[in-house]
């Protein structure tokens, strides 16, 4: 059983003397910034000159800081920044201005996991990645609820580098669901890999598949999209509430049926051993490597997936059906 921290079993205390640099007001920088302060912690965030996302963390209530004036200030800082940018980010505006004995928060394990950067020595380096956009961070916390987290420390120079941990999870209300224990490298593997192989690799291309095999045999692109696409809501809804085998108790026999049949023959062990490729190159560095190479490059393959989804059958006919029907 993995290891799961609540609540009670942190404090505050090991982050209520420090002064807490958010670095990015993005997703997650700017849900941090705001449950951390709101925990009663002291908040500076650091943006770039020119950013969007400036006024709205003045607009919030935080003080227009670049992000050289918080690496100098703050003992704390969190790593809000896309996982692409953060290099060039650190080497210019952050490593030059660090003090001894600084811990550095991350909200995924990609650079850590990747040696993107090279931290100090003598630095804290913990991760606490919520499950979830920042956006629930926030909207949870204020509610009374949280998202739960992901809680690795990489690096313990200090010797109180799990309580930092803790405390700042705690701090952006991911404790009240939970905190699993993990490490920085097991955290950037499943992540990628889940991403790839279910979430936003595997089940869109099945649905676009699915989706034109119905409609090149001549049915009806609003009825295959509705079965096809608009349907996984309620699917995906049973298995986060019940898991597999209590989705399976929830359908038709007639679905239990053929799923059973149909299901293994299209994951069947050629997927299987695609998936293990998949894993592969993410446990090699390769895919971190490609993906690095794709942002220095200006991300040609994200803006032809992009253009050429935007532009797909698939995609008109979801936008005319939310404009006609009431979804
Ligand atoms: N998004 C999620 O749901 C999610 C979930 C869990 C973990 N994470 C992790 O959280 C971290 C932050 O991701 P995010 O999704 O919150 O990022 P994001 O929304 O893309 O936020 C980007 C922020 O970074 C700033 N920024 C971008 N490039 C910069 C640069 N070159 N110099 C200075 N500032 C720059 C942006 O400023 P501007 O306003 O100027 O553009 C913005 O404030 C990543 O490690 C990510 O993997 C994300």
């Amino acid at each position: 059983m993995a290891k799961v921290f609540l609540e009670n079993d942190a404090d505050l205390d090991p982050l209520s003397q420090c002064s807490i640099g958010v670095i990015g007001y993005g997703n997650q920088g700017r849900a941090h910034a705001l449950n951390l302060r709101d925990s009663g912690l002291t908040v500076q965030v650091g943006t770039r000159d020119g950013s969007r996302s400036r006024e709205q963390s003045l607009k919030d209530g935080f003080a227009v800081n670049t992000v050289e004036a918080v690496a100098n200030n703050c003992e704390v800082l969190a790593i809000m920044l896309p996982d692409e940018a953060i290099p060039h980010v650190y080497a210019e505006s952050i490593e030059p201005y660090l003090e001894a004995h600084d811990t550095f928060v991350f909200a995924h394990g990609f650079t850590v996991y990747h040696k993107t950067i090279r931290l100090p020595d003598d630095a804290d380096i913990v991760l606490v990645a919520p499950t979830g956009p920042g956006r629930q961070v926030r909207s949870l916390y204020l509610e009374g609820a949280g998202l739960p987290a992901l809680l690795a420390v990489e690096q313990n120079a200090s010797g109180l580098a799990w309580n930092r941990c803790l405390a700042y999870a705690r701090a952006i209300g991911c404790l009240r669901a939970g905190g699993i224990e993990t490490t920085f490298s097991e955290e950037t593997i499943t992540d990628l890999y889940c991403e790839q192989s279910v979430l936003c690799g595997g089940l869109p291309e099945l649905i676009k598949a699915s989706f034109d095999t119905l409609v090149e045999k001549g049915y009806q692109p609003e009825l295959a999209y509705i079965s096809c696409l608009k349907e996984v809501k309620l699917i995906a809804d049973l298995l986060f509430e019940r898991g597999i085998d209590g989705m399976r108790e929830a359908i038709s026999n007639t679905a239990k049926y053929g799923s059973a049949i149909s299901g293994p023959e299209l994951i069947n062990s050629s997927t299987r051993h695609q998936l293990r490729k998949l894993l592969d190159r993410i446990e090699s560095g390769k895919f971190g490597k490609l993906f690095l190479d794709e942002a220095a490059a200006g991300s040609p393959t994200i803006k032809d997936l992009l253009r050429s989804e935007k532009h797909s059958q698939i995609a008109r006919v979801g936008r005319e059906l939310r404009t006609t029907l009431d979804f």
